[in-house]
């Protein structure tokens, strides 16, 4: 066990080295030793400092079954932008990443109101995103999906069960 987490310090600091001669303009040692010093914080105390939803048992599973639904629909409407299917793409969008009455009251179960004003500024960028993708210009669909895929990272982000 001692050995595999030396293993895996060992890998971390080759892969943050890299990263950082990669940036190299960008702050140099000091910023190096910074950003090392908060990694290896992180992995001593094994932190996650997202807010926890505190969810039920209950919600736990359904929450991420709805999750991978929600990153299957994206695959499905790069899949239908690609192929030209934009109306197809535009349906998805609002059927199964929009502000459907389903979503809302999915939304609304949530306790955290930080959370809960996330997730319907999430499905309100779907049904624009829906709506873009139904002018069939792929630019502005691409915008528009960058800006609903802000939601996905910006919640995972600070938010965990
Ligand atoms: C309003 C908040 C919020 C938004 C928006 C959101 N998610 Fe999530 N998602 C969560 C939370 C909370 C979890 C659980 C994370 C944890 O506990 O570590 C999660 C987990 C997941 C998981 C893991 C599922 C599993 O089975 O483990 C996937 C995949 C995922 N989200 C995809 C997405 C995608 C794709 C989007 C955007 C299209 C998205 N999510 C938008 C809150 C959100």
């Amino acid at each position: 066990m001692k050995q595999m987490m030396m293993v895996f310090g060992v890998v971390c600091i080759l892969g943050l080295s890299i990263a950082v001669y990669a940036d190299d303009d960008a702050g140099g040692m000091e910023s190096m030793m910074a950003h090392h010093h908060a990694m290896m914080h992180g992995m001593k105390t094994g932190a996650d400092q997202r807010i926890s939803l505190q969810l039920p048992a209950a919600m736990r599973a359904q929450q991420l079954a709805m999750m991978r639904e929600h990153l299957a629909a994206v695959n499905e409407i790069i899949a239908d932008m690609a192929a030209g299917k934009f109306t197809s793409a535009s349906r998805i969008a609002h059927q199964k990443l929009g502000l459907t009455p389903e979503m809302k009251k999915m939304c609304t179960m949530f306790g955290n109101s930080d959370f809960r004003k996330l997730g319907l500024a999430f499905h309100k960028s779907a049904d624009h995103l829906g709506d873009e993708l139904k002018s069939g210009n792929t630019k502005r669909s691409l915008r528009a999906l960058h800006t609903t895929m802000n939601y996905c990272v910006q919640c995972h982000a600070t938010f965990r069960q």
